[in-house]
């Protein structure tokens, strides 16, 4: 154990404020154009599902998985693939779409390897930003909240693959008598 939900830090309601206003300036930006939405699996799964049905431009959806090794709380930097794009990206815009973004180490590592691949354009968009714990400098382009710096769980977030389920997003505590962090 160790592991409870201390608090709500964002509800629904605030999540869908976010994913409209998200969802509406990418498809101003990229107004006449088609863009290539990746959504990094597990954890975007909740927020690709809400922010694509406020994007009114042409789209081809597409998936990713990686982890970086080790579960718990602490990213260790090495990121591994585990599923791969299905389509081509050469000559498109690609905007990838994450849960979070933490020490930077999954983007960094996402865009030179589809770097490689040239697309047209690559941008970053993040359901939500710990701007405080970056150890690599990255660009994100879209972010719908900047949180502090506490772990959170919930609208798609995981603990060791829990509580992803919660609608709202919840604080992870630890009463102190087990965990990894
Ligand atoms: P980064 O590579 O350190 O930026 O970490 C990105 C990944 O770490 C995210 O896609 C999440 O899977 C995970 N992560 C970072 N912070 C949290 C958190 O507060 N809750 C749940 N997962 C997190
Ligand atoms: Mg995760």
């Amino acid at each position: 154990m160790g592991k409870y939900i201390k608090g709500i830090m964002i509800e629904r309601s605030e999540i869908d404020e976010m994913c409209q206003r998200l969802g509406e300036q990418i498809s101003a930006d990229y107004t006449g154009r088609e863009v290539v939405l990746i959504g990094v699996l597990k954890g975007a799964f909740i927020f690709m599902a809400d922010l694509v049905r406020h994007i009114t431009i042409p789209c081809y959806i597409d998936f990713m998985s990686v982890s970086s090794y080790g579960s718990g709380t602490r990213t260790s930097g090495v990121v591994r693939i585990n599923k791969d794009l299905d389509g081509d990206i050469t000559g498109k815009h690609v905007i990838v779409i994450e849960d979070i973004v933490d020490s930077g180490l999954t983007l960094n590592h996402l865009k030179q390897l589809l770097g490689t691949r040239n697309p047209a354009s690559i941008a970053f968009c993040t359901a939500f930003d710990k701007p405080e714990r970056r150890r690599v400098e990255i660009d994100v382009e879209y972010v719908g909240k900047r949180i502090r710096d506490e772990f959170i769980v919930g609208y798609g977030l995981d603990y060791d693959g829990r509580y992803r389920n919660l609608p709202d997003v919840a604080i992870l505590g630890d009463d102190g008598t087990g965990g990894d962090r």
